[in-house]
């Protein structure tokens, strides 16, 4: 077994704007920072949480990392053998929409697997993972864990049993991330969507996943744009996020192929084809942000398709 491993694992934008809960892909920055030491005695611990205001529990028991740290080591059988503690540096705000527990959980359980030499496959590491979501929000869903773990887009064609499919980044692609500073927690967010949605709808929405898949195969950026839109959750959670349609707005007339929510949000992504293009939109939306006294951070980001990686 190592004795001190450093990893990071990437912020994601789930649903991709169109494709609640089944899309996602992992982004270049920001993300969160594990490092796991062996001690040595038997358990897991919490030395240290930085950049969570306080928020984030020290008790291994209810901290989502250390908890499924805690259930790796179970499934293994190595829970009376192995100690570690773990360090958490988080450089993203938590309930931001940007995957923030999701690449906590990913880095915490990418460590532990590089501590004992590999054990497990990263398809054997997800269910672990998704299940780091349920005790975060609830819900297990996986479309910010396995993009965030296998990096590039992810497609999550079914949860029981889980099903992912990997599908091509094009080239271009740039991603132009704001996160205004409001707390928008996931389970708040999911709780907001109505539970029933219209046929014609649906239809809609379908279509453009459809359209979104084939884009990204064909490398078809107009057909990306054209099918990135949302039409079932977008309309209910903007209203959680201040300024979404300005934001849309000015995205849109900037360039931007399309602009939607980051997975539950209060985050925005707009995507584009041109990184000083992506750098501008996220430019001028925080600066109109700031005209209404919200701050904000900015990120502009390629695709990662390299996941979580060791830093040492
Ligand atoms: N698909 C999830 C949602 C992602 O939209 O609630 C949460 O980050």
């Amino acid at each position: 077994m190592l004795t001190e491993v450093r990893v990071f694992a990437p912020a994601t934008v789930a649903n991709m704007i169109c494709g609640f809960d089944i899309l996602g892909f992992a982004l270049e920055e920001p993300g969160d920072e594990v490092i796991m030491r062996k001690t040595s005695s038997p358990g897991v611990i919490i030395t240290k949480i930085t950049g969570d205001d306080g928020r984030l529990p020290l008790d291994a028991d209810k901290n989502t990392v250390s908890a499924c740290v805690q259930f790796l080591l179970q499934h293994l059988g190595l829970q009376h053998d192995v100690g570690v503690e773990i360090e958490l540096h988080k450089h993203m705000p938590i309930g931001s929409g940007l995957g923030s527990s999701a690449a906590s959980t990913v880095a915490g359980l990418y460590a532990i697997n590089k501590m004992l030499g590999d054990p497990l496959s990263k398809e054997e590491l997800l269910p672990f993972c998704v299940e780091g979501e349920r005790l975060a929000c609830g819900h297990g869903h996986a479309d910010n864990v396995a993009p965030s773990l296998f990096g590039g887009i992810t497609l999550i064609r079914g949860n029981d049993p889980l099903d992912l499919i990997p599908l091509p980044v094009p080239q271009e692609l740039i991603a132009s991330v704001v996160f205004p500073q409001v707390d928008v927690p996931t389970r708040d967010a999911r709780q907001l969507i109505k539970e029933k949605v219209f046929l014609k709808d649906a239809v809609t929405q379908w279509g453009n996943i459809a359209g979104l898949v084939a884009g990204l195969f064909k490398e078809d950026y107009d057909l990306i744009a054209r099918s990135m839109q949302d039409v079932l959750i977008e309309p209910t959670r903007a209203i959680l996020i201040p300024q979404f349609y300005e934001m849309k707005k000015i995205a849109l007339e900037n360039g931007a192929l399309s602009f939607g929510i980051s997975g539950s949000g209060p985050s925005v992504v707009a995507i584009t084809k041109d990184r000083d293009k992506a750098r501008h939109i996220t430019d001028l939306i925080q600066a109109h942000l700031s005209v209404s006294e919200i701050e904000s951070f900015g990120y502009v980001s390629a695709v990662n398709v390299e996941g979580p990686k060791v830093l040492n």
